[in-house]
């Protein structure tokens, strides 16, 4: 951890910022202070009383944990249930097939209302679509869709006939895509011809038949493509279906299939730190229980009332557990929003508030700086009074932007709730109570009831309050990942040889003096842009590959927009030297060739075209020298580099462009 993130910290602490729930919030919360003492005196049994009241079962479970596999866990594992049953077909049959399930705006300002029963109808002519292409439980499909109904229906209609879904974020590229119906060996992909982004339609298709003309379309055997855009497509006969046609030749009728709790149910690649995404997979029965639970309780949800609204995109974990699970299982209404914040003007947000009445909204502490930046005006001409809880996912939100956040959006009444949690815990771990917590700006607090977190130091030993380290997981949670798909070694290796017998989540933390956890960022190679996660060797593996590349070093540098910047400093080769290309020709042909390799987000915010990089005598690169540089600050330790001269290079062939 960096000296100045616990100066930082100190500052903060010392502020005494502290926002007591209201007693009129606390009163009528969902939860009481006392979950905890209750969730610590009787764990598993109060996972179990989660499970039994929040999620219906087709065969109950006896079993609740069963760790003697560890660190694959298995959890209520002689239960029987289907995902999509509980996320859709019981509300039907408790008689709320009226009540909306998704308030959908098209960013071009089309909408539509689907309520539970007509959800019902569409994820049944899906799953009968699926069948009807050849799809069997336990087969693997990919989904690359915009945020659009279909996305959500899709995922359901995978769970209904327990083929586990891999959603692949549409704004990966076809590279990427590839690669991850490959090690998943999807053989249906679920797809669009486009969706619109900042004003325009923006093709996926191409995407998808050029991810087919590589190894993936020895593997895909039928593609089913949403009509959204009504751009040209191209078409292969036999192998691509239009999804609308498909539904419409399906009944409506489909009795979901009954499944093991730990049947897989879906896998989300995720960067870690090699070049390859790690295929995390989660399971049904512990997935569902955590998911609901934390959406019930951490939003405070009341299904009756409450209009929840979540900014993400299903292509990430927060889309799975937060748009379409736990919002679901909970029999929620919530809006889904295609487009981005700014589109057609900056108010578009606040204005889908003020219109569905959005009363829960979950968002990014990037979207809300940029929203400080484009000012006050926007969200001040729209009535936000309808908002009662704001959540804030994806990096620690800072102070400023979590007091502008509750102060300007929330009318200095809302609760806000800073969530910890990661693609591989499945559900929220760490994060305050509504009603329960005193909030602290910038601290994500306290483990959830039922969730055991810890800050420990290199031996594993617990800190005490008021100092740092690294956090970890100490109990086996219900949500947890139960693996990297076809790669048991690289889970053993990745999360639980650090410290043994312990989750340790690669970022860093600090217990304040209350014991309440602050954290700290990644302390591995792991990046966090706008709260999406990128790897540093990932980026370097595909500036390597560009022609005119030598060699390459990523790093996270400081941002104040995107938490951190992608930052590369290069070496060309002789040959693309001998070109003379300017630095800039070069800096943007090597970003589109990693938008290209990987996608757009994964796009260096700055390259720097270097004679040498900084070695240890091992040949390792020291990235903290590096970060150094590209933070403007004064060199560190340089003194275990191979060659010490090499800071003063870069230093010195930085110094031009830098001035500009
Ligand atoms: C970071 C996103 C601080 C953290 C749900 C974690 C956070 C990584 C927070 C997981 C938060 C997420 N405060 N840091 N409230 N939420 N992070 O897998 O570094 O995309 O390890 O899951 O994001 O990112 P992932």
């Amino acid at each position: 951890m960096t000296e100045e993130s616990s100066r930082d910290l100190e500052n903060l602490l010392t502020e005494e910022r502290r926002f007591p729930p209201s007693a009129e919030f606390a009163a009528q919360a969902n939860v009481q202070a006392d979950v905890y003492a209750r969730a610590s005196a009787d764990r598993l049994g109060f996972w179990a009383e989660q499970a039994r009241n929040l999620v219906s079962w087709s065969t109950p479970f006896t079993e609740v944990l069963d760790w003697s596999k560890a660190p694959v866990a298995r959890w209520f594992g002689d239960g029987r249930l289907n995902a999509c049953y509980n996320a859709v077909d019981r509300h039907v049959e408790a008689g709320l097939g009226d009540r909306v399930a998704i308030h959908f705006e098209g960013e071009p300002g089309d909408t539509r209302t689907l309520t539970y029963a007509e959800l019902q109808r569409e994820v049944s002519r899906a799953a009968n679509a699926l069948v009807a292409l050849g799809v069997r439980t336990g087969d693997r499909v990919a989904i690359y869709l915009p945020m659009i109904p279909e996305a959500v229906i899709a995922m359901l209609a995978c769970a209904r006939i327990g083929a586990p879904h891999s959603v692949v974020f549409g704004g990966f590229s076809a590279e990427a895509l590839n690669s991850r119906i490959v090690d998943a060996q999807a053989t249906t992909v679920i797809t669009a011809d486009g969706g619109y982004r900042r004003g325009a339609p923006s093709a996926l298709k191409p995407a998808v038949d050029e991810a087919l003309t590589k190894e993936a379309g020895s593997i895909v055997q039928k593609v089913l493509v949403v009509r959204r855009t009504g751009q040209d497509v191209a078409w292969q006969d036999g192998r691509d279906v239009w999804w609308h046609e498909a539904l419409e030749a399906a009944s409506d009728q489909h009795a979901p299939v009954v499944v093991e709790a730990e049947h897989p149910l879906f896998i989300l690649y995720t960067s870690g730190t090699t070049g390859k995404p790690k295929g995390i997979f989660h399971t049904t029965g512990g997935y569902l229980t955590q998911a609901a639970f934390t959406h019930l309780n951490v939003f405070d949800l009341k299904p009756e009332t409450d209009v929840y609204w979540c900014t993400a995109d299903v292509g990430w974990i927060t889309g799975h557990s937060y748009i379409v699970y736990g919002p679901l299982v909970n029999g929620a209404t919530q809006v889904i929003y295609e487009g981005t914040p700014d589109t057609p003007h900056r108010g578009r947000w606040w204005e889908i508030i003020a219109k569905y009445g959005v009363s829960i909204l979950y968002t990014a502490p990037t979207a809300i700086r940029t929203c400080m930046k484009w000012g006050e005006e926007y969200p001040a001409a729209h009535d936000l009074s309808s908002l009662r809880i704001l959540g804030s996912v994806g990096e620690s939100i800072n102070p400023e932007a979590w007091i502008w956040y509750r102060r300007v959006i929330g009318g200095d009444r809302t609760p806000i709730v800073d969530t910890w949690w990661q693609t591989e815990t499945g559900a929220m771990m760490i994060s305050p109570l509504p009603g329960v917590t005193t909030a602290k700006p910038g601290s994500a607090q306290k483990a959830l009831p039922g969730i055991g977190a810890d800050v420990v130091d290199d031996e594993a030993h617990s800190v005490p309050d008021g100092h740092g380290g690294y956090l970890v997981l100490t109990e086996p949670w219900p949500s947890m990942l139960r693996g990297i798909w076809g790669d048991p070694q690289r889970f053993q290796d990745t999360y639980w040889s650090r410290f043994p017998g312990l989750y340790f989540a690669g970022d860093g933390a600090k217990k304040d003096d209350d014991g309440d956890i602050w954290l700290l960022g990644r302390v591995d190679d792991v990046m966090n842009v706008s709260g999406h996660r990128l790897s540093t060797t990932e980026i370097e593996s595909a500036l390597v590959s560009h022609p005119s590349v030598a060699e390459a070093a990523v790093v996270g540098a400081a941002d104040e927009m995107t938490g951190q910047a992608v930052v590369a400093f290069v070496i060309l080769r002789a040959t693309a030297t001998a070109e003379g290309k300017s630095a800039e020709d070069v800096s943007t042909e090597l970003r589109a060739h990693v938008a290209k390799e990987i996608g757009p987000i994964a796009k260096p915010r700055t390259i720097l075209v270097v004679a040498e990089l900084p070695k240890t005598r091992s040949g390792k690169i020291m990235r903290r020298l590096l970060r150094d540089v590209a933070e403007n600050r004064a060199v560190g330790d340089a003194t275990t580099l191979a060659d010490s001269s090499v800071m003063d290079l870069i230093a010195a062939g930085l110094r031009a462009p830098s001035d500009g």
